[in-house]
C-alpha cells in the first residue's frame, strides 16, 4: 500500500485529551467541540503531525515527553506533538481574548463582554500573540522533519500561527480554516485596531483560507478591504467549504454498544413526542431563547401538556470563563421556572442534563421528532448534520438562520429568527404539525446532501484548494524578486 501524505495540523484542542484517572495514572478521552470531532478522522487518511496545546495537567506531562506517536480511534498512528504554554499566558490567550473576545465578536456577542476596564492589548501581546509564537514554533519544528508536508491552521485561536510560520519557512504550503463566523468590519471595528489589523494579516499570510459558506467567506473579504486594502488578495484566496461528518465513523458509533444501552434507556423513559436540543452550554447556542420558545409552545398547546418533553443535553464548556458561568446559570435558571410553571407528578415539561456524554448525544438523535439548533451564529453546526444521519423517527429539525448549516439545508428545515423566540414556539409548532409523508422527505434530503458531501469531501477540497493556490505564491515570489 502506498504510503499516505504527511500532513500537519495545528489546533488549539487536540484531537484527543489526556487526564489523570483516579490511579494517577494516564487516561485518553475524545477530544469534544466541532473541530475536533469533524478533523479527527483525517488521522486515519493521511500521515498526520498535530501540533496542539497543552490543556491539562496530565497534558503538560505529556508535552514534557516531546512529540509522541498516538493511535486514533480508527487505530491508525499519528504524530501528537503538545504545546505546554507558561499558565499565565495560556490564561489570558483562551481564558480572555480568545475566549471570549474574539469569539463573542465573530458571533455577534460582544454585548455580553461586560469587562469594561479590560485593556484588550496586554492579554493580547502577553498571551495570543505568544501562544500563537510558541504553537508557530512547533509547527517549524515539524517542517524540519517533513519539510513538504502542507499545514493546516485550524480556528480563530491559531489566527497568527501562519504569519510566524511564512516568517520563518517562506516556501512553506500554508492553509488556514475558521471553523467559527466571520463578521464586517463594523463588528471587527469593537476591538484595538492592532488586533483586528494582525487577525487579518494572519490569514492573509496563508495560500488558501478557508469558511463554511460564502457569508463567512464574503464577510472576511470585506473586513480585509477595509482594514487593510487587501479585498483582492482575500477574494483570490478565501473559498467556502461546509465541514461535514464522517457518515461510515458516526454510522458505526450509532450502532454500538455504548449507544445502545443510552438508548435503551431513553426509550424506557420517553414522553410521547420527543424535542432535542444537543449543545455546549456556550451562550452563542442561545439556550435560553430556545427553553422560552418551549415555554409558549406550552401556553399556547395545552392538548401537548404530559405528552411532551424537552431533552437538552449540553456538554459544559469554558467553565473557567465568568460569561459562560453566568449563561450556564441563566440556563438553569429557565428550566426550573418552565418546570415549576408546568410541570406536574408525572411529567417534567424540560429534563436538562449537563454533561460530556457523547454516546447518550448520539442516542437521543436516534429518538427525537424535532431538533431545534438555534444559534445566535455558528461557524456551522454539526449535531444539524449528524442528528438526521441516525434518526429514526422522522424528526424535523427546526434550524437558525444564523447557523452556516442554513445555507445547505434551508429547504429541508424550518428555518427561524435566533432572537424570536415568538417564532421560535410558532415553528416548533409547525414541525409538530408537518405530515408524515414531507417529514421523510425533508430528512431523507438532508441524509442525502450530507452522505454526498461528507468529510472526505471536505479534506479533499480543502487539498486541493492549498495545491491550486500555493504555486501562485511561488510565481509571485519569483516576479518580485
Ligand atoms: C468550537 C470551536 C472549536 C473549539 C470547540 C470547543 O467548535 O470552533 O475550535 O475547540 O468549540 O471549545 P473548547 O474551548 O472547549 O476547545
Amino acid at each position: 500500500m502506498e504510503r499516505p501524505e504527511p500532513l500537519i495540523v495545528a489546533s488549539n484542542r487536540g484531537p484527543v485529551g489526556f487526564r489523570h484517572g483516579p490511579d494517577g495514572a494516564l487516561e485518553e478521552v475524545r477530544g469534544s467541540g466541532g473541530l475536533v470531532t469533524a478533523l479527527r478522522p483525517l488521522v486515519d487518511r493521511m500521515d498526520v503531525t498535530w501540533v496542539a496545546s497543552a490543556m491539562s495537567d496530565a497534558e503538560r506531562e505529556i508535552a514534557a515527553g516531546g512529540r509522541r506517536t498516538q493511535r486514533s480511534p480508527g487505530g491508525s498512528e499519528f504524530w501528537l506533538h503538545l504545546v505546554a504554554h507558561d499558565p499565565a499566558v495560556y490564561a489570558r490567550f483562551y481564558g480572555v481574548v480568545a475566549n471570549p473576545v474574539l469569539w463573542f465578536v465573530q458571533h455577534d456577542l460582544w454585548g455580553l463582554k461586560l469587562d469594561p476596564e479590560a485593556d484588550l492589548r496586554v492579554p493580547w501581546r502577553q498571551g495570543y500573540v505568544e501562544a500563537n509564537r510558541a504553537l508557530a514554533a512547533a509547527v517549524v519544528e515539524e517542517l524540519d522533519r517533513v519539510p513538504d508536508a502542507p499545514v493546516f491552521v485550524q480556528d480563530y485561536h491559531l489566527d497568527l500561527v501562519p504569519t510566524f510560520v511564512r516568517a520563518a519557512r517562506p516556501a512553506a504550503r500554508i492553509a488556514h480554516f475558521t471553523h467559527i463566523p466571520w463578521v464586517g468590519p463594523d463588528d471587527w471595528a469593537v476591538l484595538p485596531h492592532e488586533i483586528a489589523v494582525a487577525i487579518h494579516e494572519g490569514l492573509l499570510a496563508c495560500d488558501s483560507i478557508g469558511f463554511h459558506t460564502e457569508r463567512w467567506r464574503a464577510a472576511f473579504v470585506e473586513s480585509c478591504e477595509a482594514l487593510l486594502a487587501r479585498g483582492g488578495e482575500a477574494e483570490r484566496r478565501s473559498h467556502a467549504n461546509p465541514i461535514s461528518v464522517d457518515v461510515e465513523e458516526f454510522e458505526a458509533i450509532a450502532a454500538g454498544d455504548r449507544v445502545r444501552s443510552r438508548r435503551e434507556a431513553l426509550l424506557a423513559e420517553r414522553p410521547e413526542i420527543l424535542v432535542l436540543r444537543v449543545d455546549r452550554t456556550d451562550p452563542s447556542k442561545n439556550a435560553v431563547r430556545g427553553f422560552a420558545a418551549f415555554e409558549r409552545l406550552l401556553e399556547r398547546r395545552p392538548d401537548l401538556h404530559g405528552r411532551i418533553g424537552l431533552l437538552a443535553l449540553l456538554d459544559p464548556s469554558r467553565e473557567t470563563i465568568p460569561e459562560y458561568v453566568d449563561y450556564r446559570r441563566a440556563v438553569e435558571d429557565v428550566v426550573a421556572r418552565v418546570n415549576e410553571r408546568f410541570g406536574r407528578a408525572g411529567w417534567e415539561p424540560i429534563a436538562l442534563v449537563v454533561r460530556d456524554d457523547f454516546p447518550a448525544s448520539v442516542a437521543a438523535y436516534t429518538e427525537y421528532d424535532v431538533l431545534l439548533v438555534n444559534p445566535v451564529l455558528d461557524g456551522l453546526n454539526l449535531v444539524a448534520k449528524e442528528a438526521p444521519l441516525v434518526n429514526r423517527r422522522d424528526g424535523v429539525l427546526v434550524l437558525s438562520r444564523g447557523a452556516g448549516a442554513f445555507a445547505e439545508l434551508e429547504d429541508w428545515v424550518i428555518g427561524i429568527d435566533p432572537l424570536d423566540v415568538g417564532g421560535q414556539a410558532e415553528a416548533l409548532e409547525r414541525a409538530l404539525d408537518l405530515p408524515q409523508a414531507d417529514r421523510r422527505a425533508w430528512l431523507d434530503a438532508i441524509r442525502a446532501h450530507v452522505r454526498a458531501h461528507d468529510l472526505d469531501a471536505w479534506a479533499t477540497r480543502e487539498l486541493v484548494e492549498l495545491e491550486r493556490r500555493a504555486p501562485c505564491r511561488e510565481a509571485g515570489a519569483t516576479m518580485r524578486s
